[in-house]
């Protein structure tokens, strides 16, 4: 089985790129499961129900979201609908769903998405617990586990892969929009990779433009 992760897609650019790549991609690969980062596809600040819709079309099984999954208010719409996971370490009672069960080619995959907490101003639960607490729920009787770690620092994101190694197939991290080259095995087995970026240039750190992430760092003292 083949399943395809997409990074963080960025608004009309990013749209466009799918639109041209994604039936080409799909087909030349034998695709047979496709997950999307959808939380900045809406002007690069949450996602619409006109895009979710647009995304599911182009056959993508699942939406990821992140720290702009409430960018615009219209998601209350369609929190709920089972192809769209939300980070799962959100406080209790917050709407949508943490993770989702798919089946694919006889086999059941599921999809978590969590957010991290080092550089996120983004009120969560600590995803360790989180994470452990779900694969406890569903290692029964889900096949392949898949992972979005929608987080800033490699760090956090290193250190989820090793607490990870061994109870997941993969963790690739979205969110920095920043293509990193360390895709690995782990020692038991677990496919990870840093981040899988987006489609924009070289001069966007992140979904700003360098000068705005620029501006913060020689600046903090903290
Ligand atoms: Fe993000």
């Amino acid at each position: 089985m083949k399943i395809l992760a997409i990074g963080d897609i960025v608004g009309e650019i990013g749209l466009k790129k799918l639109r041209e790549l994604l039936p080409k991609i799909k087909d030349e690969n034998k695709i047979d499961f496709i997950i999307a980062n959808g939380e900045n596809s809406a002007e690069g600040m949450g996602i619409t129900e006109y895009i979710f819709k647009e995304l599911l079309a182009l056959g993508v099984n699942v939406i990821t979201m992140g720290n702009h999954t409430w960018g615009k208010k219209e998601i209350f719409n369609f929190i709920s609908h089972n192809q769209l996971v939300r980070p799962a370490n959100y406080p209790e009672g917050v709407l949508g769903n943490g993770y989702g069960i798919y089946e694919c080619c006889g086999k059941k995959i599921a999809v978590i998405n969590l957010i991290g907490r080092v550089d996120i101003n983004v009120l969560s639960e600590n995803p360790f617990i989180t994470v452990e607490r779900i694969i406890k729920e569903i290692k029964e009787y889900a096949n392949i586990i898949v992972v979005d770690f929608h987080a800033e620092a490699t760090a956090e994101k290193l250190a989820m892969a090793y607490f990870l190694d061994g109870k997941a197939t993969v963790l690739f991290g979205t969110h920095t929009h920043v293509q990193t080259a360390d895709e690995k095995i782990l020692p038991k087995g677990m496919g990870y990779i840093t981040d899988i970026r987006n489609d924009r240039t070289e001069k966007f750190c992140h979904r700003y433009e360098y000068r705005g992430i620029y501006k913060t760092i020689p600046n903090n003292t903290s």
